[in-house]
C-alpha cells in the first residue's frame, strides 16, 4: 500500500527536506582535497543540531554515522571515516534528516577540484537519469514509467544501473513502499496518484552493474572499481506534475 499523504503531511516532509538540501548545501561548501569523510559527518552533525533535527541515517539498522560519504568506486553507504578526498576525486553525499518526526531524503555527487572528462561525463549522465525520472513521476503514470526512464538514459550513455538498491516511498519512515527499481519496463507497477511522496535515486556505474559490501557491512563498491555516481531527489507527485521536495542550488 503507497500511502497519499495530506497537504499537512507534505508540507512536514517538505521541512525535513529543506533540512537535508540545507546540511548538503554546507557540506558541499567544505569539500577540498584533504579534507577527510569523518570531518564532513562531523560538520553534518553540528548542522542537524544547529537546524533543530537529527540525521534519519545514523542508528538505522546500526548506521554508525549522520551520512553516507562514498568515493570514487563507493557506490552507496559510504560510512565517513579517515579516507581523505584528493584532487580529481568524485564523492557523493547522502543526506536524510528527520524533523518533527518525518523524513527527508537527498543525494548528490560532486567533483573536487578538476575531474577528468570521463568523471565529468558520468555525473551529468547520472543527474540526467535523475530529471528523466522524476519526469516520469506524474499522476496515473506507472511507478516503473520512472525505473524505464532512468535505465534507458543510463544505458543510452553506455553506463550502467545498479541493481542491489532502489529507490522508495518516504513520509514519516525514511523508507516506505513503494521500492523504486532504477529499471524495468514502461506500463508496470502501481499506478502514481497526487499526494505519493517518493524518494527517486538512481545509482549509476561506469562499467558493470555489479557491486559488493565492503567489510565495514555497509559500504558498497563496484565489482570492477570503476567509478560510480549516485543522485537523489524526494519528490510529491502533484496534479502540476512532480514537485521537487528537495531542490537546491
Ligand atoms: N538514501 C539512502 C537510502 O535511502 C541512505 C540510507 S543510509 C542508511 O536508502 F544508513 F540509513 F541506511
Ligand atoms: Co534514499
Amino acid at each position: 500500500m503507497i500511502k497519499i499523504k495530506t497537504e499537512k503531511e507534505v508540507e512536514l516532509i517538505r521541512q525535513a527536506c529543506l533540512v537535508a538540501v540545507k546540511v548538503l548545501g554546507q557540506l558541499k561548501e567544505c569539500l577540498r582535497a584533504g579534507i577527510s569523510t569523518a570531518e564532513l559527518d562531523i560538520e553534518a552533525e553540528r548542522l542537524f543540531k544547529e537546524l533543530g533535527a537529527t540525521s534519519a541515517f545514523r542508528g538505522y539498522h546500526g548506521y554508525p554515522a549522520n551520512i553516507c560519504a562514498s568515493i570514487n568506486e563507493e557506490v552507496v553507504h559510504g560510512i565517513p571515516g579517515p579516507r581523505r578526498l584528493k584532487e580529481g576525486d568524485i564523492i557523493s553525499m547522502d543526506v536524510g534528516a528527520k524533523l518533527k518526526g518525518y523524513f527527508g531524503d537527498v543525494a548528490w555527487t560532486f567533483p573536487v577540484g578538476q575531474i577528468s572528462e570521463n568523471a565529468s561525463k558520468l555525473l551529468q549522465t547520472a543527474q540526467e537519469a535523475l530529471t528523466c525520472g522524476i519526469n516520469q513521476a506524474r499522476e496515473n503514470n506507472h511507478l516503473l514509467d520512472i525505473s524505464s526512464a532512468i535505465q534507458s538514459c543510463v544505458e543510452c550513455s553506455g553506463y550502467s544501473v545498479v541493481r542491489k538498491f532502489v529507490g522508495h516511498g518516504i513520509g514519516s519512515k525514511m523508507h516506505e513502499e513503494p521500492e523504486i527499481p532504477n529499471f524495468g519496463v514502461p506500463g508496470a507497477g502501481p499506478v502514481l496518484k497526487s499526494g505519493m511522496v517518493l524518494a527517486i535515486e538512481p545509482m549509476v556505474n561506469e562499467g558493470d552493474f555489479a557491486v559488493e559490501i565492503l567489510e565495514d557491512k555497509w559500504t558498497a563498491v563496484t565489482k570492477d572499481g570503476r567509478l560510480a555516481a549516485h543522485f537523489e531527489h524526494t519528490i510529491c507527485v502533484t496534479e502540476d506534475g512532480p514537485e521537487i521536495l528537495t531542490a537546491w542550488g
